[in-house]
């Protein structure tokens, strides 16, 4: 028989990946936010008891980060208290959980990479409720696993790749904060790797999914470490050398030429976020490759993909 998995947050970056690769492992339904919304419970509950899924991928939340600032409410009802009903019902229904949290659950305080078992401590609204959110599903004791991970990005979406490109069609130079460093992530590459965690674990325990060893929380992120300036640089250099004729590209650049000859570095204080960020948020993925043998690419190798292969 087919495995049974429900993917949330399919429209989202690691959601859409997971919509590719998930098939290779059952059968998926992936209801979208009309369908499930991680803010109304018992609607949770209902398709959680139509679905009856072995596996649950929550790829949803709240990923506004400057916006969790002032509506710290509606981040929470999505990043914990939705996981928590998602967590409870699939330990009634002895399902394995997968959810995603995130490297601003640290303070940036240490300067090497940080492990499972350092101490969280949140600068931000978004951090807080992500936290919680982990908090929420460790307490169920539901089988689950959480994976951290970092700046992610993909060839659509909201996020920094694009953003810089679109930058980069408006003005001759871009100024870019090179105070934070962490490991920007593919969503591509995550939800591969996710993918193939999951598939040995599915042969490693015969199906059996929720043995009680599958709990816990991981790092998966891509290998090394840059920050935002050095990140900004390589996106630029990528897409100088990249086919110009890249429909994600065309589209992310409304098809306009590039025009930036200048990135500068920046401070965070002078850039002025109103948003609290960790100075340093590299995660260690030292677990992940010793439990499961998973290891993800270098973040340049992961950017270099995306723009060779278009695919992420
Ligand atoms: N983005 C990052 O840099 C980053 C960094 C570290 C960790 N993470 C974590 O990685 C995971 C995936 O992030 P992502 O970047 O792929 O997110 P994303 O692109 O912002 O997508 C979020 C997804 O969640 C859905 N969603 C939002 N509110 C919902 C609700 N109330 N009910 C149901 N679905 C809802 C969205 O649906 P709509 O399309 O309808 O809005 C969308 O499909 C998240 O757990 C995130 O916290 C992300």
């Amino acid at each position: 028989m087919k495995l049974a998995i429900l993917l949330t947050g399919k429209t989202g970056q690691l959601g859409s990946e997971f919509s590719r690769s998930l098939p290779r492992l059952g059968e998926v339904i992936a209801p979208d936010r009309n369908d499930l919304d991680l803010r109304d419970p018992e609607k949770i509950r209902r398709v959680m008891r139509d679905a009856r899924p072995q596996l649950i991928v929550n790829a949803a939340a709240y990923t506004a980060v400057d916006a969790a600032e002032t509506d710290e409410t509606a981040a929470l009802a999505v990043n914990a208290e939705g996981p928590q009903v998602l967590a409870v019902e699939a330990r009634k229904l002895g399902a394995l959980l997968i959810h995603f949290s995130t490297d601003y659950v640290f303070d940036g305080s240490k300067n090497s990479p940080y492990v499972e078992s350092d101490s969280p401590n949140p600068l931000n609204a978004y951090g807080r409720t992500k936290l919680a959110g982990e908090e929420a599903i460790r307490n169920s004791g539901a089988s689950h696993l959480t994976l951290r991970t970092s700046w992610v990005y993909a060839l659509h979406g909201r996020n920094f790749l694009r953003t810089i490109l679109r930058l980069a069609t408006e003005r001759e130079e871009l100024k870019i904060v090179d105070d934070q460093i962490g490991a920007p992530t593919s969503a591509k590459g995550l939800a591969e790797a996710a993918t193939a965690l999951l598939h040995e674990m599915i042969a490693a325990t015969n199906d059996r999914l929720t043995v009680p060893s599958v709990r816990g929380t991981y790092h998966m992120t891509a290998a090394g470490q840059t920050n935002w300036y050095e990140f900004a640089k390589a996106i630029l250099e990528e897409a100088s050398r990249a086919p110009q004729d890249l429909p994600w590209l065309t589209s992310a650049t409304n098809g306009r030429p590039i025009i930036a000859s200048r990135v500068l570095p920046t401070s965070t204080q002078s850039f002025g976020s109103p948003t609290q960020r960790p100075a340093y948020s590299v995660l260690s993925n030292a677990r992940l490759r010793e439990g499961f043998g998973v290891t993800l690419a270098d973040w340049r190798t992961q950017l270099h993909r995306c723009f060779s292969s278009g695919s992420g």
